[in-house]
């Protein structure tokens, strides 16, 4: 796609690209596409997981790595901010960890350490983000913060586990700091996001199958990395300037839907596999 200059003249953070698969590497891919200058950022510890310095390259970004779990990581990140930059129009967050998703350690059993620690990178770090942004007055009236979230945080997707509550807080978050946000024009909003290929997503048990049923039950199929990025463009641009505290939900129609076609036809196959092997077994 072409790019329209929707974000020309606009300044920004992004945190979470790690590798090209992350929707935050396809954010700033449009973003720099629709003219905007931006900063990337990810925890210290992904400089060794992924590849961020050849999208900074790509995009000619500076990186800043941050923990988005430390205080004093994020005030250093805004003052190397404000010597870049000045002051910024728009924060995009697209940070997640589930780390009892990722031990495998069911929701029934929660290790509660670990459970903090879900909510602190996923949740609250975009309290903080934002906390850190107003305190060192980086963040220009009139500006955007995004953020990505997932159906899970109201349905429950039982595999999804903690992330679910996580998500629950981080769409929270976005309304409380909307309220106060409002009286300088600065927007928050979440889009709520397909199930997508990444190091996060895949990090989930049972991935596959979530991303397979949602792809069968959308009427548009699974909405892309890409996609999202035009979507996020959009939310960064001033076309969008009146929207805030929202739950965007960018999944090719499946949070409007119960059961399709496909679906139906797939539990047929499964009920006729099963009366076979009641057969077979008789
Ligand atoms: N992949 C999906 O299916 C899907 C669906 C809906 C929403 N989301 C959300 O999209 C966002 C981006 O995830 P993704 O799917 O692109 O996966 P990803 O793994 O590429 O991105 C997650 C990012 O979080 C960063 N991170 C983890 N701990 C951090 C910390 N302490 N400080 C700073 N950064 C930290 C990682 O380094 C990584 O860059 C997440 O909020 C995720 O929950 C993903």
């Amino acid at each position: 796609m072409s790019g329209h200059g929707l974000l020309d003249g606009k300044t920004g953070i992004i945190f979470g690209a790690l590798t090209e698969s992350s929707i935050a590497w396809h954010i700033a891919e449009a973003c720099d596409r629709e003219g905007a200058a931006f900063a990337l950022s990810n925890a210290p510890v992904a400089r060794r997981l992924g590849n961020m310095d050849a999208l900074a390259e790509k995009t000619g970004s500076p990186v800043i790595w941050a923990d988005a779990t430390s205080d004093d990581d994020l005030a250093d990140l805004y003052e190397t901010v404000e010597e870049e930059y000045g002051t910024i129009d728009f924060i995009v967050h697209s940070i997640g960890m589930g780390v009892n998703v990722r031990k495998d350690q069911p929701y029934e059993d929660l290790n509660y350490n670990w459970y903090q620690q879900t909510l602190d990178i996923s949740a609250i770090s975009l309290h903080r983000i934002v906390h850190h942004a107003l305190e060192s007055d980086a963040l220009n009236d009139g500006g955007s913060i995004l953020s990505l979230s997932y159906i899970g945080a109201q349905r429950i997707f039982s595999k999804y586990s903690e992330m679910g509550d996580a998500k629950a807080l981080l769409e929270s978050i976005t309304r409380s700091f909307g309220y106060r946000l409002g009286k300088r024009d600065i927007r928050i909003n979440a889009i709520s996001q397909s199930p997508t290929k990444t190091t996060a997503g895949s990090g989930i048990e049972g991935f596959d199958a979530m991303y397979e049923f949602a792809e069968k039950v959308s009427p548009l199929g699974n909405a892309s990395a890409e996609s999202c990025a035009d979507y996020a463009v959009t939310l960064l641009s001033d076309l969008t300037r009146m929207v805030t505290m929202q739950i965007l939900y960018h999944d090719g129609g499946f949070s409007s839907m119960g059961i399709s076609d496909e679906i139906v036809e797939a539990m047929k196959d499964s009920f006729a596999d099963d009366a076979d092997d009641e057969e077979n077994d008789a």
